[in-house]
Protein backbone atom coordinates (compact mmCIF):
# COMPACT_ATOMS: atom_id res chain seq x y z
CA UNK A 1 0.00 0.00 0.00
CA UNK A 2 1.45 3.47 -0.48
CA UNK A 3 0.20 6.65 0.61
CA UNK A 4 1.71 9.71 -0.31
CA UNK A 5 4.16 11.48 2.43
CA UNK A 6 5.36 8.61 3.90
CA UNK A 7 8.99 8.17 3.77
CA UNK A 8 10.21 5.34 2.95
CA UNK A 9 13.43 5.33 4.82
CA UNK A 10 14.60 3.50 7.69
CA UNK A 11 11.22 1.31 7.58
CA UNK A 12 11.30 -2.36 8.22
CA UNK A 13 11.65 -4.73 5.31
CA UNK A 14 11.24 -2.97 2.15
CA UNK A 15 9.69 -4.96 -1.14
CA UNK A 16 9.81 -3.70 -4.36
CA UNK A 17 9.30 0.02 -3.93
CA UNK A 18 6.63 -0.57 -1.65
CA UNK A 19 6.14 -0.06 2.13
CA UNK A 20 6.40 -3.27 3.92
CA UNK A 21 5.74 -2.88 7.54
CA UNK A 22 6.30 -5.07 10.43
CA UNK A 23 3.68 -7.55 10.76
CA UNK A 24 2.50 -6.19 13.79
CA UNK A 25 1.73 -2.68 12.35
CA UNK A 26 -0.89 -1.73 9.24
CA UNK A 27 -1.48 1.57 7.26
CA UNK A 28 -5.11 1.53 7.12
CA UNK A 29 -7.52 4.23 5.72
CA UNK A 30 -9.52 5.48 8.91
CA UNK A 31 -12.55 7.86 9.40
CA UNK A 32 -12.77 10.17 6.44
CA UNK A 33 -9.71 7.95 4.19
CA UNK A 34 -7.32 9.88 6.91
CA UNK A 35 -4.78 7.22 7.11
CA UNK A 36 -4.32 5.33 10.62
CA UNK A 37 -1.25 3.56 11.82
CA UNK A 38 -3.10 0.14 13.28
CA UNK A 39 -0.64 -2.00 15.75
CA UNK A 40 -1.36 -4.80 17.38
CA UNK A 41 0.73 -7.52 19.61
CA UNK A 42 -0.03 -9.99 22.10
CA UNK A 43 -0.72 -7.56 24.79
CA UNK A 44 -2.36 -4.48 23.50
CA UNK A 45 -3.08 -2.42 20.85
CA UNK A 46 -2.88 1.17 19.04
CA UNK A 47 -4.08 3.42 16.70
CA UNK A 48 -2.25 6.25 15.23
CA UNK A 49 -3.60 9.37 12.66
CA UNK A 50 -0.66 10.27 10.81
CA UNK A 51 -3.16 13.68 11.10
CA UNK A 52 -1.76 15.71 14.37
CA UNK A 53 0.59 12.20 15.18
CA UNK A 54 -2.83 11.19 17.02
CA UNK A 55 -2.50 8.52 19.28
CA UNK A 56 -6.93 7.57 19.12
CA UNK A 57 -6.79 4.01 20.60
CA UNK A 58 -4.21 2.31 23.41
CA UNK A 59 -5.52 -0.77 25.13
CA UNK A 60 -4.11 -3.62 26.77
CA UNK A 61 -5.85 -7.17 26.08
CA UNK A 62 -8.69 -7.72 28.76
CA UNK A 63 -8.50 -4.08 29.63
CA UNK A 64 -11.31 -1.26 28.93
CA UNK A 65 -9.36 1.20 26.84
CA UNK A 66 -6.89 3.53 28.18
CA UNK A 67 -7.41 6.46 26.16
CA UNK A 68 -11.00 8.16 25.48
CA UNK A 69 -12.10 9.59 22.09
CA UNK A 70 -15.23 11.56 21.55
CA UNK A 71 -18.17 9.98 19.12
CA UNK A 72 -18.34 13.41 18.12
CA UNK A 73 -14.91 13.93 16.47
CA UNK A 74 -13.97 15.68 13.79
CA UNK A 75 -11.78 13.50 11.47
CA UNK A 76 -10.88 16.59 8.89
CA UNK A 77 -7.69 17.80 7.41
CA UNK A 78 -7.54 21.35 8.66
CA UNK A 79 -9.32 20.19 12.06
CA UNK A 80 -8.17 18.88 15.61
CA UNK A 81 -9.12 15.05 16.48
CA UNK A 82 -11.06 15.20 19.70
CA UNK A 83 -10.07 12.75 22.53
CA UNK A 84 -6.85 10.27 22.55
CA UNK A 85 -3.40 12.24 22.80
CA UNK A 86 -2.73 15.70 20.80
CA UNK A 87 0.20 17.09 20.13
CA UNK A 88 0.35 20.36 21.00
CA UNK A 89 3.20 22.62 19.92
CA UNK A 90 4.25 25.57 19.83
CA UNK A 91 1.74 27.45 21.83
CA UNK A 92 -0.72 26.27 24.54
CA UNK A 93 -3.92 27.27 24.35
CA UNK A 94 -6.07 29.83 22.58
CA UNK A 95 -3.95 32.58 20.06
CA UNK A 96 -5.29 35.40 18.48
CA UNK A 97 -5.90 34.89 14.69
CA UNK A 98 -3.90 31.28 15.05
CA UNK A 99 -5.58 27.48 16.04
CA UNK A 100 -5.61 26.95 19.69
CA UNK A 101 -2.96 24.53 20.99
CA UNK A 102 -1.04 25.39 18.04
CA UNK A 103 -0.70 23.43 14.55
CA UNK A 104 1.23 20.91 15.56
CA UNK A 105 -1.96 18.88 16.11
CA UNK A 106 -3.95 19.91 12.77
CA UNK A 107 -1.29 19.09 10.14
CA UNK A 108 -0.36 15.54 8.44
CA UNK A 109 2.49 14.00 10.02
CA UNK A 110 5.20 11.40 8.38
CA UNK A 111 5.66 8.28 9.27
CA UNK A 112 9.51 7.15 9.75
CA UNK A 113 9.86 4.50 10.90
CA UNK A 114 8.56 1.27 12.40
CA UNK A 115 10.17 -1.65 14.05
CA UNK A 116 9.17 -4.00 16.52
CA UNK A 117 11.77 -4.93 19.16
CA UNK A 118 13.95 -7.08 21.13
CA UNK A 119 11.28 -7.44 23.29
CA UNK A 120 8.32 -7.56 21.07
CA UNK A 121 6.92 -4.15 22.09
CA UNK A 122 6.27 -2.14 18.83
CA UNK A 123 8.11 1.68 18.35
CA UNK A 124 7.06 3.60 15.61
CA UNK A 125 8.17 7.12 14.69
CA UNK A 126 6.76 10.13 13.20
CA UNK A 127 8.06 13.51 11.55
CA UNK A 128 6.63 16.91 11.19
CA UNK A 129 8.03 17.91 7.45
CA UNK A 130 9.40 21.50 7.57
CA UNK A 131 7.30 22.20 4.45
CA UNK A 132 3.84 21.61 6.19
CA UNK A 133 5.07 23.93 9.07
CA UNK A 134 4.36 27.90 9.12
CA UNK A 135 7.54 29.35 7.45
CA UNK A 136 8.46 31.39 10.88
CA UNK A 137 8.11 27.54 13.03
CA UNK A 138 10.46 25.79 10.27
CA UNK A 139 13.67 26.51 12.30
CA UNK A 140 11.82 23.57 14.89
CA UNK A 141 12.05 19.79 14.01
CA UNK A 142 9.44 17.83 15.38
CA UNK A 143 10.17 14.33 16.03
CA UNK A 144 7.44 11.93 18.07
CA UNK A 145 7.90 8.49 18.85
CA UNK A 146 5.26 5.81 20.40
CA UNK A 147 5.99 2.27 21.41
CA UNK A 148 3.50 0.20 21.90
CA UNK A 149 3.72 -2.59 24.82
CA UNK A 150 1.96 -3.36 28.05
CA UNK A 151 2.75 0.26 28.56
CA UNK A 152 2.13 3.12 26.19
CA UNK A 153 5.31 5.25 25.89
CA UNK A 154 5.20 8.64 24.40
CA UNK A 155 8.36 10.87 23.35
CA UNK A 156 8.24 14.42 21.95
CA UNK A 157 11.27 15.93 20.80
CA UNK A 158 12.12 19.27 19.13
CA UNK A 159 15.67 20.20 18.09
CA UNK A 160 16.39 24.01 17.75
CA UNK A 161 17.60 23.93 13.80
CA UNK A 162 18.50 27.77 13.43
CA UNK A 163 22.10 28.30 13.65
CA UNK A 164 22.15 31.42 15.62
CA UNK A 165 18.56 32.15 17.55
CA UNK A 166 16.92 30.32 19.91
CA UNK A 167 13.60 29.13 19.71
CA UNK A 168 11.09 29.51 22.56
CA UNK A 169 7.61 27.27 22.68
CA UNK A 170 5.38 25.70 24.37
CA UNK A 171 4.56 21.82 23.94
CA UNK A 172 1.73 19.28 25.81
CA UNK A 173 0.50 15.63 25.12
CA UNK A 174 -2.90 16.78 25.95
CA UNK A 175 -3.85 13.14 27.24
CA UNK A 176 -7.36 12.31 27.47
CA UNK A 177 -8.32 9.28 29.62
CA UNK A 178 -11.34 6.81 29.54
CA UNK A 179 -12.59 6.51 32.72
CA UNK A 180 -15.88 4.85 33.96
CA UNK A 181 -17.90 7.63 35.29
CA UNK A 182 -15.95 11.11 36.62
CA UNK A 183 -18.24 10.78 39.95
CA UNK A 184 -16.05 7.62 40.93
CA UNK A 185 -12.55 9.11 39.67
CA UNK A 186 -9.69 10.87 41.66
CA UNK A 187 -6.11 12.16 40.85
CA UNK A 188 -2.98 12.04 43.62
CA UNK A 189 -0.15 12.95 43.21
CA UNK A 190 -0.48 17.06 43.05
CA UNK A 191 -1.20 17.51 46.58
CA UNK A 192 -0.08 20.67 48.12
CA UNK A 193 0.93 22.17 44.76
CA UNK A 194 0.06 25.61 43.74
CA UNK A 195 -1.96 25.89 40.51
CA UNK A 196 -3.50 28.46 38.06
CA UNK A 197 -7.38 28.03 37.86
CA UNK A 198 -8.56 28.47 34.61
CA UNK A 199 -12.13 28.43 35.77
CA UNK A 200 -11.78 30.96 38.30
CA UNK A 201 -9.89 34.30 36.16
CA UNK A 202 -6.78 32.38 36.01
CA UNK A 203 -6.31 33.16 40.08
CA UNK A 204 -2.95 30.93 41.51
CA UNK A 205 -4.80 28.30 43.98
CA UNK A 206 -2.91 25.56 45.88
CA UNK A 207 -4.71 21.94 45.81
CA UNK A 208 -5.34 21.22 49.47
CA UNK A 209 -7.28 18.33 49.37
CA UNK A 210 -5.72 14.50 49.65
CA UNK A 211 -6.88 14.21 45.77
CA UNK A 212 -8.65 16.20 42.88
CA UNK A 213 -12.22 15.16 42.79
CA UNK A 214 -14.80 16.40 40.07
CA UNK A 215 -18.16 17.68 40.62
CA UNK A 216 -17.71 20.82 38.24
CA UNK A 217 -15.74 22.10 35.42
CA UNK A 218 -11.69 21.64 36.42
CA UNK A 219 -9.09 23.61 34.26
CA UNK A 220 -5.97 23.82 36.14
CA UNK A 221 -2.66 24.36 35.20
CA UNK A 222 0.44 22.84 37.46
CA UNK A 223 3.71 24.95 37.18
CA UNK A 224 6.65 23.09 38.23
CA UNK A 225 4.66 19.78 38.56
CA UNK A 226 6.70 17.10 36.91
CA UNK A 227 6.43 14.00 39.37
CA UNK A 228 3.90 11.11 38.35
CA UNK A 229 0.20 11.64 39.02
CA UNK A 230 -2.73 8.36 39.77
CA UNK A 231 -5.54 8.61 38.09
CA UNK A 232 -7.92 6.11 40.30
CA UNK A 233 -10.77 4.95 38.93
CA UNK A 234 -12.83 2.68 41.36
CA UNK A 235 -15.44 1.74 38.46
CA UNK A 236 -13.22 0.22 35.89
CA UNK A 237 -10.96 -0.91 39.17
CA UNK A 238 -8.41 0.45 37.35
CA UNK A 239 -5.90 2.55 38.62
CA UNK A 240 -3.75 4.51 35.97
CA UNK A 241 -0.14 6.31 36.36
CA UNK A 242 1.46 9.02 34.52
CA UNK A 243 5.14 9.07 34.38
CA UNK A 244 7.05 11.45 32.75
CA UNK A 245 10.25 13.29 31.99
CA UNK A 246 10.94 16.71 30.70
CA UNK A 247 7.53 17.82 31.34
CA UNK A 248 7.53 20.67 34.31
CA UNK A 249 3.63 21.25 33.69
CA UNK A 250 1.15 19.14 34.21
CA UNK A 251 -2.45 20.20 33.26
CA UNK A 252 -6.18 18.89 34.79
CA UNK A 253 -9.24 19.28 32.66
CA UNK A 254 -12.72 18.30 32.54
CA UNK A 255 -15.27 20.40 30.91
CA UNK A 256 -17.87 19.56 32.84
CA UNK A 257 -22.16 20.33 31.70
CA UNK A 258 -21.68 23.65 30.14
CA UNK A 259 -18.78 23.76 28.47
CA UNK A 260 -19.34 20.38 26.78
CA UNK A 261 -22.76 21.21 25.42
CA UNK A 262 -20.29 24.13 24.23
CA UNK A 263 -17.83 22.27 21.91
CA UNK A 264 -19.49 20.96 18.72
CA UNK A 265 -17.20 17.73 18.35
CA UNK A 266 -17.62 16.81 22.00
CA UNK A 267 -20.66 15.04 23.22
CA UNK A 268 -23.15 16.99 25.77
CA UNK A 269 -22.51 13.79 28.19
CA UNK A 270 -19.37 12.22 27.28
CA UNK A 271 -17.49 14.63 30.08
CA UNK A 272 -18.62 11.66 32.81
CA UNK A 273 -16.63 9.23 30.55
CA UNK A 274 -13.10 11.36 29.98
CA UNK A 275 -10.45 13.02 32.19
CA UNK A 276 -7.51 14.76 30.81
CA UNK A 277 -4.17 14.47 32.62
CA UNK A 278 -1.66 16.34 30.10
CA UNK A 279 1.83 16.48 30.34
CA UNK A 280 4.01 19.40 29.18
CA UNK A 281 5.61 22.76 29.10
CA UNK A 282 3.66 25.89 29.40
CA UNK A 283 3.12 28.95 30.52
CA UNK A 284 5.95 29.98 32.79
CA UNK A 285 7.68 26.57 31.79
CA UNK A 286 8.10 27.45 28.41
CA UNK A 287 10.73 26.12 26.76
CA UNK A 288 13.82 28.01 25.00
CA UNK A 289 16.12 26.09 23.28
CA UNK A 290 19.60 27.22 22.04
CA UNK A 291 20.57 26.45 18.45
CA UNK A 292 21.61 22.66 17.46
CA UNK A 293 20.03 21.65 21.08
CA UNK A 294 17.14 19.34 21.62
CA UNK A 295 14.46 18.90 23.90
CA UNK A 296 12.95 15.72 24.88
CA UNK A 297 9.62 15.31 27.13
CA UNK A 298 9.31 11.18 27.48
CA UNK A 299 5.21 10.42 29.12
CA UNK A 300 4.93 6.89 29.83
CA UNK A 301 1.20 5.44 30.31
CA UNK A 302 0.25 2.49 32.22
CA UNK A 303 -2.40 0.69 34.18
CA UNK A 304 -2.87 -1.76 37.23
CA UNK A 305 -6.22 -3.67 38.23
CA UNK A 306 -7.24 -2.99 41.82
CA UNK A 307 -10.21 -4.64 43.40
C1 LIG B 1 -7.12 22.24 28.03
C2 LIG B 1 -7.25 23.68 28.41
O1 LIG B 1 -5.77 21.90 27.99
O2 LIG B 1 -7.66 22.06 26.72
C3 LIG B 1 -8.72 24.06 28.38
O3 LIG B 1 -6.69 23.87 29.71
C4 LIG B 1 -9.29 23.78 27.00
O4 LIG B 1 -8.86 25.43 28.71
C5 LIG B 1 -9.04 22.33 26.65
O5 LIG B 1 -10.68 24.06 26.99
C6 LIG B 1 -9.55 21.93 25.28
O6 LIG B 1 -9.04 22.76 24.29
P1 LIG B 1 -9.46 22.55 22.79
O7 LIG B 1 -8.78 23.62 22.01
O8 LIG B 1 -9.02 21.18 22.39
O9 LIG B 1 -10.97 22.68 22.75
Amino acid sequence: MKFPGILTKNILMETTGEISLPAQVKLLPGHCGLPKLVIQISHSSAEIYLHGAHITDFQKTGEPPLLFMSAASRYETNQPIRGGVPVIFPWFGPRAGQPAHGFARQTSWELESASVEKNGEVKVSLRLSETSMPADWRAAQLRFSVTVGDSLTMELSVTNRSPDKSLSFEDCLHTYFAIGDIADVSITGLQGAPYIDKVDGASTKQERGAAITFNSEVDRVFPNASGSVEIHDRKFHRTIVVEKSGSASTVVWNPWIAKSKAMADFGDEEFKQMICVESGNVGENQITLPPGKTARMKVILSSRRVE
